[in-house]
Protein backbone atom coordinates (compact mmCIF):
# COMPACT_ATOMS: atom_id res chain seq x y z
CA UNK A 1 0.00 0.00 0.00
CA UNK A 2 1.12 3.16 -0.79
CA UNK A 3 1.27 6.10 2.53
CA UNK A 4 -0.85 9.25 2.11
CA UNK A 5 0.38 11.98 4.60
CA UNK A 6 -1.89 14.65 6.20
CA UNK A 7 -0.56 17.47 8.33
CA UNK A 8 -3.16 19.12 10.83
CA UNK A 9 -1.57 22.37 12.03
CA UNK A 10 -3.81 22.66 15.07
CA UNK A 11 -3.06 23.67 18.19
CA UNK A 12 -6.53 24.64 19.49
CA UNK A 13 -6.70 21.66 21.73
CA UNK A 14 -3.81 23.23 24.01
CA UNK A 15 -3.05 25.50 26.67
CA UNK A 16 -0.09 27.04 24.54
CA UNK A 17 0.78 27.76 21.04
CA UNK A 18 3.85 26.07 19.08
CA UNK A 19 2.45 22.56 18.11
CA UNK A 20 0.83 24.05 14.60
CA UNK A 21 4.24 24.66 13.52
CA UNK A 22 4.86 20.39 14.19
CA UNK A 23 3.66 19.04 10.54
CA UNK A 24 5.96 21.80 8.82
CA UNK A 25 8.88 20.52 10.84
CA UNK A 26 8.31 16.17 10.38
CA UNK A 27 9.03 17.52 6.82
CA UNK A 28 12.04 19.10 7.61
CA UNK A 29 13.52 15.91 9.04
CA UNK A 30 12.22 14.42 6.34
CA UNK A 31 9.94 12.14 7.51
CA UNK A 32 8.29 11.37 4.00
CA UNK A 33 11.78 10.93 2.48
CA UNK A 34 12.69 8.22 5.18
CA UNK A 35 9.78 6.53 4.17
CA UNK A 36 10.58 6.85 0.28
CA UNK A 37 14.49 5.07 1.30
CA UNK A 38 12.58 2.68 2.08
CA UNK A 39 10.66 1.39 -0.56
CA UNK A 40 7.16 2.92 0.27
CA UNK A 41 5.14 5.11 -2.18
CA UNK A 42 4.36 8.16 -0.20
CA UNK A 43 2.28 10.80 -1.49
CA UNK A 44 1.56 14.20 1.03
CA UNK A 45 -1.52 15.25 0.81
CA UNK A 46 -0.74 18.69 2.24
CA UNK A 47 -2.27 20.28 5.33
CA UNK A 48 -6.28 19.81 5.69
CA UNK A 49 -8.46 23.22 5.26
CA UNK A 50 -10.09 23.65 8.77
CA UNK A 51 -13.87 25.11 8.45
CA UNK A 52 -13.42 28.41 10.93
CA UNK A 53 -14.91 28.53 14.53
CA UNK A 54 -17.70 31.06 13.50
CA UNK A 55 -19.49 28.52 11.33
CA UNK A 56 -18.83 25.73 13.55
CA UNK A 57 -22.04 27.67 15.69
CA UNK A 58 -21.85 27.73 19.01
CA UNK A 59 -21.37 24.23 21.17
CA UNK A 60 -22.80 23.49 24.45
CA UNK A 61 -21.21 21.14 26.86
CA UNK A 62 -21.92 20.27 30.45
CA UNK A 63 -18.31 21.34 32.09
CA UNK A 64 -15.05 22.80 30.88
CA UNK A 65 -13.83 23.02 27.55
CA UNK A 66 -11.45 25.09 26.01
CA UNK A 67 -12.26 26.65 22.28
CA UNK A 68 -14.27 23.63 21.09
CA UNK A 69 -15.64 25.08 18.07
CA UNK A 70 -11.98 25.95 16.56
CA UNK A 71 -10.65 22.25 17.58
CA UNK A 72 -14.43 21.49 15.93
CA UNK A 73 -13.97 23.00 12.93
CA UNK A 74 -10.42 21.15 12.23
CA UNK A 75 -11.53 17.75 13.13
CA UNK A 76 -15.04 17.58 11.07
CA UNK A 77 -13.31 18.40 8.02
CA UNK A 78 -10.44 16.25 9.09
CA UNK A 79 -12.54 12.97 9.49
CA UNK A 80 -13.74 13.46 5.96
CA UNK A 81 -10.30 13.53 4.84
CA UNK A 82 -8.98 10.36 6.65
CA UNK A 83 -11.63 8.69 5.78
CA UNK A 84 -11.21 9.48 2.25
CA UNK A 85 -7.50 8.87 2.30
CA UNK A 86 -8.08 5.52 3.96
CA UNK A 87 -10.57 4.43 1.35
CA UNK A 88 -8.64 5.34 -1.51
CA UNK A 89 -6.16 2.43 -0.92
CA UNK A 90 -3.46 4.78 1.02
CA UNK A 91 -1.87 3.64 4.70
CA UNK A 92 -2.79 7.25 6.26
CA UNK A 93 -0.13 9.12 8.38
CA UNK A 94 -1.34 12.23 10.35
CA UNK A 95 1.09 14.81 11.30
CA UNK A 96 0.42 17.38 14.48
CA UNK A 97 -0.69 19.12 15.58
CA UNK A 98 -2.08 18.30 19.05
CA UNK A 99 -3.88 15.51 19.93
CA UNK A 100 -7.21 16.84 19.63
CA UNK A 101 -6.81 16.11 15.99
CA UNK A 102 -7.18 12.16 16.92
CA UNK A 103 -10.97 12.43 17.48
CA UNK A 104 -10.77 13.28 13.65
CA UNK A 105 -7.98 11.26 12.04
CA UNK A 106 -9.22 8.22 14.00
CA UNK A 107 -13.26 8.85 13.29
CA UNK A 108 -12.09 8.84 9.78
CA UNK A 109 -10.51 5.47 9.97
CA UNK A 110 -13.52 3.94 12.20
CA UNK A 111 -15.33 5.03 9.73
CA UNK A 112 -13.43 3.15 6.78
CA UNK A 113 -12.56 -0.10 8.98
CA UNK A 114 -16.27 -0.47 10.03
CA UNK A 115 -17.39 -0.47 5.72
CA UNK A 116 -14.71 -3.29 5.54
CA UNK A 117 -15.86 -5.04 8.22
CA UNK A 118 -12.74 -5.38 10.31
CA UNK A 119 -12.57 -4.63 14.28
CA UNK A 120 -10.38 -0.85 14.84
CA UNK A 121 -7.88 -1.16 18.19
CA UNK A 122 -6.32 1.84 19.23
CA UNK A 123 -2.86 2.27 21.04
CA UNK A 124 -2.41 5.30 22.19
CA UNK A 125 1.35 5.99 23.25
CA UNK A 126 1.16 8.56 25.47
CA UNK A 127 2.19 9.75 29.33
CA UNK A 128 -1.57 10.91 29.17
CA UNK A 129 -4.72 8.83 28.97
CA UNK A 130 -6.89 11.43 27.33
CA UNK A 131 -9.74 10.70 28.04
CA UNK A 132 -11.36 13.26 30.39
CA UNK A 133 -14.63 15.08 29.63
CA UNK A 134 -15.87 18.19 30.13
CA UNK A 135 -17.72 17.75 33.85
CA UNK A 136 -14.05 16.17 34.82
CA UNK A 137 -11.21 17.85 33.18
CA UNK A 138 -9.01 20.05 35.39
CA UNK A 139 -8.03 22.11 31.99
CA UNK A 140 -10.93 21.76 29.80
CA UNK A 141 -8.29 21.26 26.87
CA UNK A 142 -9.52 19.08 23.76
CA UNK A 143 -6.84 17.27 23.73
CA UNK A 144 -6.57 15.65 27.08
CA UNK A 145 -10.52 14.35 25.88
CA UNK A 146 -9.80 13.06 22.50
CA UNK A 147 -9.98 9.71 23.15
CA UNK A 148 -12.62 9.57 25.55
CA UNK A 149 -14.31 11.03 22.37
CA UNK A 150 -13.38 7.94 20.31
CA UNK A 151 -15.17 5.94 23.17
CA UNK A 152 -17.88 7.30 22.77
CA UNK A 153 -18.62 9.43 25.31
CA UNK A 154 -21.79 11.18 25.34
CA UNK A 155 -20.53 14.59 26.90
CA UNK A 156 -18.24 15.71 23.89
CA UNK A 157 -21.14 14.33 21.28
CA UNK A 158 -21.25 18.30 20.19
CA UNK A 159 -17.62 17.88 18.90
CA UNK A 160 -19.30 16.05 15.93
CA UNK A 161 -22.88 16.90 16.00
CA UNK A 162 -24.62 16.50 12.92
CA UNK A 163 -22.01 14.06 11.37
CA UNK A 164 -21.71 10.26 10.76
CA UNK A 165 -19.50 8.93 14.32
CA UNK A 166 -18.66 5.63 14.96
CA UNK A 167 -17.32 4.53 18.50
CA UNK A 168 -14.35 2.33 19.17
CA UNK A 169 -14.62 -0.05 21.34
CA UNK A 170 -13.24 0.63 24.64
CA UNK A 171 -12.05 -2.58 25.39
CA UNK A 172 -10.30 -2.68 22.15
CA UNK A 173 -8.20 -0.04 23.10
CA UNK A 174 -4.52 0.47 25.05
CA UNK A 175 -3.23 3.20 26.42
CA UNK A 176 0.78 2.53 26.89
CA UNK A 177 2.89 4.63 28.66
CA UNK A 178 0.89 6.17 31.09
CA UNK A 179 2.68 8.12 34.18
CA UNK A 180 0.05 11.42 34.73
CA UNK A 181 -3.59 9.99 34.91
CA UNK A 182 -6.69 12.72 36.49
CA UNK A 183 -8.20 11.19 39.21
CA UNK A 184 -12.10 11.48 37.47
CA UNK A 185 -9.64 10.23 34.20
CA UNK A 186 -8.91 7.11 36.17
CA UNK A 187 -12.45 6.28 37.26
CA UNK A 188 -14.00 6.35 34.49
CA UNK A 189 -11.18 4.64 32.36
CA UNK A 190 -11.76 1.83 34.66
CA UNK A 191 -15.59 2.09 34.21
CA UNK A 192 -15.11 1.35 30.28
CA UNK A 193 -12.53 -1.07 30.46
CA UNK A 194 -9.99 0.29 28.72
CA UNK A 195 -6.56 -1.22 29.01
CA UNK A 196 -3.78 1.35 30.64
CA UNK A 197 -0.48 0.23 30.77
CA UNK A 198 1.83 2.41 32.83
CA UNK A 199 5.17 2.86 32.98
CA UNK A 200 5.39 0.79 36.27
CA UNK A 201 4.65 -1.88 34.02
CA UNK A 202 7.31 -1.37 31.54
CA UNK A 203 9.56 -1.26 34.29
CA UNK A 204 8.63 -4.41 35.75
CA UNK A 205 7.60 -6.42 32.35
CA UNK A 206 9.21 -4.99 29.73
CA UNK A 207 8.39 -3.28 26.82
CA UNK A 208 8.32 -6.43 24.48
CA UNK A 209 5.63 -8.60 27.01
CA UNK A 210 3.24 -6.33 27.34
CA UNK A 211 2.87 -5.09 23.67
CA UNK A 212 3.29 -8.93 22.45
CA UNK A 213 -0.15 -9.75 24.78
CA UNK A 214 -1.27 -6.60 23.19
CA UNK A 215 -0.54 -7.31 19.20
CA UNK A 216 -1.79 -11.21 19.74
CA UNK A 217 -5.14 -9.80 20.98
CA UNK A 218 -5.22 -8.08 17.77
CA UNK A 219 -4.26 -10.30 15.67
CA UNK A 220 -6.61 -13.06 17.60
CA UNK A 221 -9.99 -10.89 16.51
CA UNK A 222 -8.14 -10.31 12.63
CA UNK A 223 -7.94 -6.44 13.84
CA UNK A 224 -6.50 -3.41 12.31
CA UNK A 225 -4.70 -0.96 14.63
CA UNK A 226 -4.23 2.64 14.75
CA UNK A 227 -1.17 4.19 16.53
CA UNK A 228 -1.30 7.56 17.92
CA UNK A 229 1.76 8.89 19.36
CA UNK A 230 1.99 11.51 21.27
CA UNK A 231 5.35 13.33 21.86
CA UNK A 232 5.18 12.97 25.70
CA UNK A 233 4.86 8.96 25.46
CA UNK A 234 8.85 9.79 25.26
CA UNK A 235 11.00 10.83 28.36
CA UNK A 236 12.10 14.37 27.77
CA UNK A 237 15.36 13.86 28.01
CA UNK A 238 14.98 12.83 24.33
CA UNK A 239 12.42 14.85 23.31
CA UNK A 240 11.63 17.96 24.92
CA UNK A 241 9.62 19.51 21.94
CA UNK A 242 6.33 19.08 23.62
CA UNK A 243 4.00 21.17 25.34
CA UNK A 244 3.46 18.62 28.26
CA UNK A 245 6.81 16.64 29.38
CA UNK A 246 6.41 13.96 32.18
CA UNK A 247 9.38 12.81 33.50
CA UNK A 248 9.91 9.13 33.68
CA UNK A 249 9.18 8.36 29.91
CA UNK A 250 10.14 5.79 27.06
CA UNK A 251 13.76 5.29 26.29
CA UNK A 252 14.99 5.83 22.69
CA UNK A 253 15.73 2.13 23.07
CA UNK A 254 12.38 1.69 24.58
CA UNK A 255 10.56 3.28 21.73
CA UNK A 256 11.97 1.80 18.54
CA UNK A 257 11.32 -1.76 20.50
CA UNK A 258 7.86 -0.68 20.13
CA UNK A 259 7.80 0.82 16.53
CA UNK A 260 10.37 -2.86 15.26
CA UNK A 261 7.32 -4.74 16.89
CA UNK A 262 4.64 -2.99 15.53
CA UNK A 263 6.23 -3.61 12.22
CA UNK A 264 6.94 -6.75 12.73
CA UNK A 265 3.26 -7.60 13.38
CA UNK A 266 1.66 -6.02 9.95
CA UNK A 267 -1.17 -4.66 11.93
CA UNK A 268 -0.96 -0.90 11.79
CA UNK A 269 -3.64 0.32 9.87
CA UNK A 270 -2.84 4.09 10.49
CA UNK A 271 -0.58 6.26 12.42
CA UNK A 272 -1.07 9.71 14.39
CA UNK A 273 2.07 11.72 15.13
CA UNK A 274 0.98 14.83 17.30
CA UNK A 275 2.05 17.21 19.95
CA UNK A 276 5.23 18.18 18.50
CA UNK A 277 5.86 21.72 19.41
CA UNK A 278 8.76 22.93 17.49
CA UNK A 279 9.37 26.32 19.44
CA UNK A 280 10.29 24.22 22.58
CA UNK A 281 12.42 22.11 20.70
CA UNK A 282 15.92 21.97 20.52
CA UNK A 283 17.66 22.43 17.25
CA UNK A 284 14.93 20.00 16.22
CA UNK A 285 16.01 16.87 18.37
CA UNK A 286 12.69 16.49 18.88
CA UNK A 287 11.66 16.34 14.83
CA UNK A 288 14.35 14.16 13.99
CA UNK A 289 13.43 11.25 16.95
CA UNK A 290 10.35 10.77 15.84
CA UNK A 291 11.04 10.79 12.04
CA UNK A 292 13.21 8.15 13.34
CA UNK A 293 10.76 6.39 15.02
CA UNK A 294 8.15 6.37 12.25
CA UNK A 295 10.78 4.77 10.06
CA UNK A 296 11.16 2.28 12.73
CA UNK A 297 7.63 1.35 12.30
CA UNK A 298 8.21 0.96 8.51
CA UNK A 299 11.20 -0.98 8.40
CA UNK A 300 14.41 0.58 9.56
CA UNK A 301 16.34 -1.57 11.08
CA UNK A 302 19.73 -1.08 13.01
CA UNK A 303 21.51 -3.00 9.99
CA UNK A 304 20.26 -0.02 7.38
CA UNK A 305 21.26 2.64 8.92
CA UNK A 306 23.72 5.23 6.91
CA UNK A 307 25.97 5.36 9.80
CA UNK A 308 29.85 3.92 10.21
CA UNK A 309 29.13 1.36 13.22
CA UNK A 310 29.84 -1.40 11.17
CA UNK A 311 32.60 -0.49 9.00
N1 LIG B 1 -4.80 15.27 31.61
C1 LIG B 1 -4.44 16.62 31.32
C2 LIG B 1 -5.64 17.40 30.84
O1 LIG B 1 -6.69 16.87 30.63
C3 LIG B 1 -3.31 16.69 30.31
C4 LIG B 1 -3.65 16.14 28.96
C5 LIG B 1 -2.47 16.18 28.05
N2 LIG B 1 -2.82 15.66 26.78
C6 LIG B 1 -1.98 15.59 25.75
N3 LIG B 1 -2.46 15.11 24.62
N4 LIG B 1 -0.74 15.96 25.86
O2 LIG B 1 -5.54 18.59 30.65
MN1 LIG C 1 -1.93 12.85 24.25
MN1 LIG D 1 0.40 13.34 26.38
MN1 LIG E 1 11.15 -5.59 11.05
Amino acid sequence: TPIGILGVPLEAGTGRRGASMGPQALRVAELPERLEALGWRVTDFGDVAPIAAGDVGRLEFEGKTYLPETVAGWVRPLARKAHEVAASGHLPIFLGGDHSLSMGSVMGVARHWREKGRPLFVLWLDAHADFNTPSISPSGNMHGMSLALLAGEKELAPVFAGEPTVAVDPARMCIFGARSIDPGERELLKARGVTVIDMRQIDEHGVSVLMRRFLERVQAEDGVLHVSLDVDFLDPSIAPGVGTTVPGGATYREAHLVMEMLEDSGLVGSLDVVELNPFLDERGRSATVLAELVASLFGQEVMDRPTQAFS
